[in-house]
């Protein structure tokens, strides 16, 4: 028997940051995403104090998680007005946007007030908005929230998905910029 072998150490608590925040979003900038506006119903509080009846945010933070059970996640920063409306409510659209859309994601980015004024789009079985020209949609069930750092990770549960015959490409956001795909020669 010799001597016990040194084990190796292993930090269990990450290092401060060799970085500032502006490098962060620079290099996370880099990972090119689509673009989404997630929608959902206003609470009944806020509408009867005059408040639009739905809420939305562009997200670009999307992506898959599961086949079977269907999951999907996004993750929404904790100072948005409208946290606590998709934490409490038991439903939201996820709808992907096409590049035609580029106003919609500038409009549910920025907009105050009813950023459904004027916006076409026509309701899902659990009464929410799906964007008309859309390239996609996910209704979710609200099915679990997780706080992490500056955000809240929601994971939903896909009810029901569709993808809608348009002849636009994707909207996409790469480098701070938005383009559209084009494919490459092979
Ligand atoms: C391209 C793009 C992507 C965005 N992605 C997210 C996101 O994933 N999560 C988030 O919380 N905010 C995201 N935002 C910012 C929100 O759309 C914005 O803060 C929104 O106005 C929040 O609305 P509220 O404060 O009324 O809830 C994104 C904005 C843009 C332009």
């Amino acid at each position: 028997m010799g001597m016990p072998e040194a084990q190796p150490r292993i930090a269990n608590v990450a290092a401060a940051p060799d970085f500032d925040a502006m490098h962060f979003r620079r290099t996370l900038s880099q990972f090119a995403t689509g673009v989404t506006v997630i929608t959902t119903r206003a609470s009944n509080e806020s509408v009867a104090a005059g408040a639009p009846p739905f809420i939305g945010i562009t997200a670009s933070s999307f992506n898959s998680v599961s086949l079977e059970p269907p999951l999907v996640l996004w993750s929404m920063a904790t100072r948005a007005n409208s946290l606590p409306m998709f934490r409490d409510g038991t439903h939201y659209i996820i709808n992907v946007l096409s590049a035609s859309q580029l106003d919609l994601c500038q409009r549910f980015a920025t907009l105050k007030g009813d950023r459904f004024a004027g916006v076409d789009y026509r309701l899902s079985a659990t009464g929410l908005p799906i964007l008309s020209n859309a390239l996609a949609w996910f209704e979710c069930h609200n099915r679990s929230r997780y706080d992490e750092g500056d955000h809240v990770i929601f994971v939903g549960e896909v009810e029901r998905c569709g993808v809608l015959d348009g002849k636009d490409g994707p909207l996409i956001f790469q480098g701070g910029q938005f383009t559209t795909t084009a494919p490459l020669d092979l």
